[in-house]
């Protein structure tokens, strides 16, 4: 008897250091399996003198009745605490905000590209486009900048090699102001467009140029005719810029400045120059402390570009502007390098 207790106790403890179930598996067949110690205690009873065997014999089941129900008890604090753990482990925080799925979504060139169209498109411009490769003749000579003219060298050009040695020479373009001739040859006057479009300069790049970028080019013109129309004034002009770039920054407080410059195709020609939207016209790096940022060409239409499309231009008058759309962006977004839009680093352009 003292021996079957001292066994119970022996039990009992190596059940407790079980610490999941293939330990307690291996346990239970230690003591109850078929040579395990228990199942021996009790075969050897048969062995016993007859009047001892009886109550040797009830002990002994007593005793396996006993480490049987430890072990269901050791079985059923193994499954809690695993349980426990198991809920521990996958809790689920209802309070956590939401993960965003990654949905496809416009660059943020398209994205200002699509903005500048909507203001325009209000103010009854419609938006054609033209070419990216262009002939000699469209990209210079028709916008008054024939061959030998300084004026050329404004423009570093990437040439193609032409097709036959008699050929026109072709290029890519440098600017959007090729299409005022395209369209203004197919169409009668007024003109109400603008022009969006890839450019191409062989140039360096730096921060705030890049050699293939976009332009969108404005062209507003109406008669001077008896029956009421006045043509197109600077006045008009700089209603329009203004009210295109307070709409395009939101609304914000934005002071729009003409000043001189030269374009052979326009005269006369303004940079349009906006206050600085990042410092508030306090001085940064990006307005190189002037308060002010250049961000268009823009004139009156010179008549020799009407004459070049095939138009008398008397009586004709209009404004034409060509601005960068990658500086506006830069602009608003706060980017500081225009490099940026063609990294195809997600990192970028994940926050558009
Ligand atoms: C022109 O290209 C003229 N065609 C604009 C024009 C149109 C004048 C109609 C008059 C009438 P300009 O070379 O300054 O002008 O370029 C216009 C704008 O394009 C600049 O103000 C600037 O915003 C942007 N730009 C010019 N070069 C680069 C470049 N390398 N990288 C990025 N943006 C540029």
């Amino acid at each position: 008897m003292k021996n079957l207790n001292d066994l119970i106790e022996e039990a009992k403890s190596e059940l407790k250091n079980a610490r999941d179930a293939g330990a307690l598996k291996m346990t239970e067949i230690r003591w109850l399996g078929r040579k395990g110690k228990l199942t021996d205690v009790l075969r050897n009873i048969k062995d016993l003198p007859e009047k001892e065997r009886r109550a040797a014999g009830g002990a002994a089941n007593r005793a396996k009745q006993e480490i049987t129900n430890a072990i269901r008890d050791r079985q059923g604090e193994l499954r809690n605490s695993s349980r426990a753990s198991d809920l521990r482990r996958n809790r689920i925080d209802v309070t956590l905000p939401g993960r965003k799925k990654a949905a496809g979504h416009v660059h943020p060139l398209t994205k200002a590209l699509l903005e500048i169209r909507a203001i325009f498109e209000r103010l009854g411009f419609s938006t054609v486009d033209g070419p990216e490769i262009e002939t000699e003749w469209y990209n210079f000579d028709a916008l008054n900048i024939p061959a030998d003219h300084p004026a050329r060298d404004m423009w570093d050009t990437f040439w193609l090699k032409p097709a036959l040695p008699k050929n026109e020479r072709l290029l890519l373009r440098t600017h959007t102001s090729p299409v005022q001739v395209r369209y203004i040859e197919k169409h009668a006057p007024p003109y109400r467009i603008i022009v969006p479009g890839t450019v191409y300069r062989y140039e360096a790049t730096d921060a705030s140029h890049d050699a293939e970028f976009h332009q969108v080019e404005g062209l507003m013109v109406e008669p001077v005719s008896p029956a009421g129309g006045r043509g197109i004034s600077v006045a008009n002009f700089k209603h329009v810029i203004r009210h295109f770039f307070s709409e395009y920054f939101g609304g914000r407080d934005l002071r729009v400045s003409l000043r001189p410059s030269f374009f052979p195709f326009t005269e006369p020609s303004f940079e349009v120059m906006i206050s600085c939207i990042q410092c508030k016209q306090r001085g940064c790096a990006v307005c190189k402390r002037t308060g002010w940022l250049e961000v268009a060409g823009a004139g009156m239409v010179h008549p020799n570009v009407f004459k070049n499309a095939g138009l008398n231009p008397k009586g004709l008058a209009g404004f034409a502007f060509g601005f960068g759309v990658e500086r506006l962006a830069m602009m608003k977004y706060k980017i500081p390098d225009i490099r940026l839009f063609h990294s195809a680093d997600p990192r970028f352009l994940r926050q558009f």
